[in-house]
């Protein structure tokens, strides 16, 4: 975006991953991303560039944006829960080390709250004399799928910075990178530990808006309430608004799970174990959820999905994406697998390749056999609903609304004999009867009428019968 709407800046990207930056130098980009694609390639080698020259580009630069991966660490002190801040130290002191000149250096990745003062004292002793090093906060708001529009009209640009005069004139020129594009009054500055800590802090109220909203589905299930109705009736509320109250079969993506278990962490680290707790609970509601819409799919199919074969439509975390990281669509498929069901999958961005990482354990060589035996990778959401006997939109991609859908309800399975007694001659004529045709709508986005018009059984989540 900054070279999209500053073309007297250039920008550099550099990774030390060479076949990511060929794809980024390529014409099939690695992300998909709608609107990206033409940015990249109408400002590519004008005034962006991607480049495997870190030490290069590090010198050349005069300011870094460090945004790089901070996962949730997976074994040592706070495994499951803090951020892994490993590439970002690595980054910091390779900057620190190769740098021949002053630098800005943003911290852009979500990081821990205080994370940039481990990055100062990173820089301040591991460079040479005489150069300085400003730390600024400039956390990312924008969500996938709506990147460029996020980008191109936020709602906010945060940039934190030290309140020292050094840090403030650090500010003041970060400030004038985003004024070329932001109003003023939305680029907000504020100290360097505020800024960090809001970007967790947005993302956990954020998340704790759906998994409020997901505790309410199972109440309306279970009452004959609507949840659409209800978080239209309370979204117009405007102290409480009505973006964010989608109920689904759980949030996923790279960020609100890690985020608030870093915030959790936080809450440890400061000796404050009902904080702790409280925010906790957003992503047990979460697992909670996943887990309550896959029994809702096993007890519909008469307690047992069992060599049964079950149609998975949507794999990303949401839609306008082919990211998969802590997709529901993911857990799902999982609880079916352990069930032993046969499972068909579409996704209309997600490469096949990634579904099959996703739902293998990297170097177990039974296991992965195993998921090969009952997974189906399709083309379209037809071929994967071909024989099956329930569906389960996942994804909320606009494609499944448009569906064919009295086509689909005739290609699953329908139940092929149905002795009725023996004395009869009934063995072996077809029933179509609609007992095993079932879709079962984990996004709240089809006309669950007209689908039961056709002849669907139909359950919605957050929808009573
Ligand atoms: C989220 C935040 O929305 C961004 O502001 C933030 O910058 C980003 O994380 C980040 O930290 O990088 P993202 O994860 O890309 O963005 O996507 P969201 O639109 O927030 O969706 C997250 C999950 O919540 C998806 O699985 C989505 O389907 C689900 N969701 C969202 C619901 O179930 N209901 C809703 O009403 C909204």
């Amino acid at each position: 975006m900054i070279a999209h709407k500053c073309p007297h800046i250039q920008v550099t990207i550099v990774d030390v991953n060479a076949a990511r930056i060929a794809a980024w130098n390529s014409d099939n980009l690695p992300i998909y991303e709608p609107g990206l694609e033409e940015i990249v390639k109408a400002r590519r080698g004008k005034n962006l560039f991607f480049d495997t020259d870190v030490d290069k580009a590090i010198i050349e630069a005069d300011l870094i944006f460090v945004s790089v991966n901070t996962p949730t660490k997976k074994s040592g002190v706070g495994a499951g829960y803090a951020a892994d801040l490993f590439y970002i130290e690595l980054c910091t002191r390779r900057i620190a080390s190769v740098a021949t000149s002053s630098k800005i250096v943003v911290e852009k990745s979500t990081v821990p709250c205080r994370t940039a003062s481990s990055m100062r004292t990173i820089l301040e002793a591991n460079s040479r004399p005489g150069l300085r090093f400003d730390i600024l906060s400039n956390p990312e708001f924008l969500a996938e799928g709506t990147a460029i529009s996020d980008l191109s009209a936020p709602d906010r640009v945060l940039i934190g910075s030290l309140g020292t005069p050094e840090g403030k004139a650090a500010q003041a020129a970060l400030v004038e990178v985003y004024a070329n594009w932001v109003p003023r009054e939305k680029v907000v500055t504020t100290g360097l530990w505020s800024s960090e800590l809001s970007k967790l802090a947005a993302n956990a109220l954020l998340a704790q808006r759906i998994s409020s909203i997901n505790a309410l589905s199972a109440i309306c299930e279970a009452t004959g309430a609507d949840v659409d109705e209800v978080a239209h009736a309370v979204g117009l509320d405007q102290r409480i608004g009505s973006r964010f109250l989608k109920a689904s079969v759980g949030f996923g993506g790279s960020c609100f799970q890690k985020d608030i278990l870093n915030l959790v962490y936080l809450s440890e680290s400061l000796h404050l174990p009902e904080v702790a707790d409280y925010w906790r609970q957003i992503t047990t509601m979460n697992e909670y959820q996943k887990r309550r819409f896959s029994q809702r799919v096993i007890t519909s199919l008469f307690n047992t999905i069992t060599g049964k074969k079950i149609a998975v439509l949507g794999f990303a975390f949401k839609k306008d994406t082919g990211d998969t990281r802590e997709s529901p669509a993911a857990t799902v498929c999982k609880h079916f697998l352990d069930e032993s069901a046969k499972v068909s999958i579409y996704d209309p961005k997600v490469p096949e390749s990634q579904i099959w990482l996703d739902l293998t354990v990297p170097g177990v060589q039974d296991g992965e056999e195993q998921v090969k035996k009952q997974v189906t990778i399709c083309d379209s959401a037809m071929q994967a609903a071909l024989g099956a006997e329930g569906i389960v939109v996942a994804t909320e991609w606009d494609e499944f609304k448009t569906l064919d859908w009295q086509a689909v309800y005739e290609s699953m399975a329908k139940p092929a004999y149905v002795p009725i007694s023996p004395s009869l001659s009934l063995v072996g004529a077809e029933l179509t009867s609609t007992e095993n045709s079932f879709i079962f709508d984990g996004r709240g986005i089809l006309d669950a009428d007209k689908l039961k018009a056709i002849g669907f059984k139909v359950f919605t989540i957050g929808r009573g019968e």
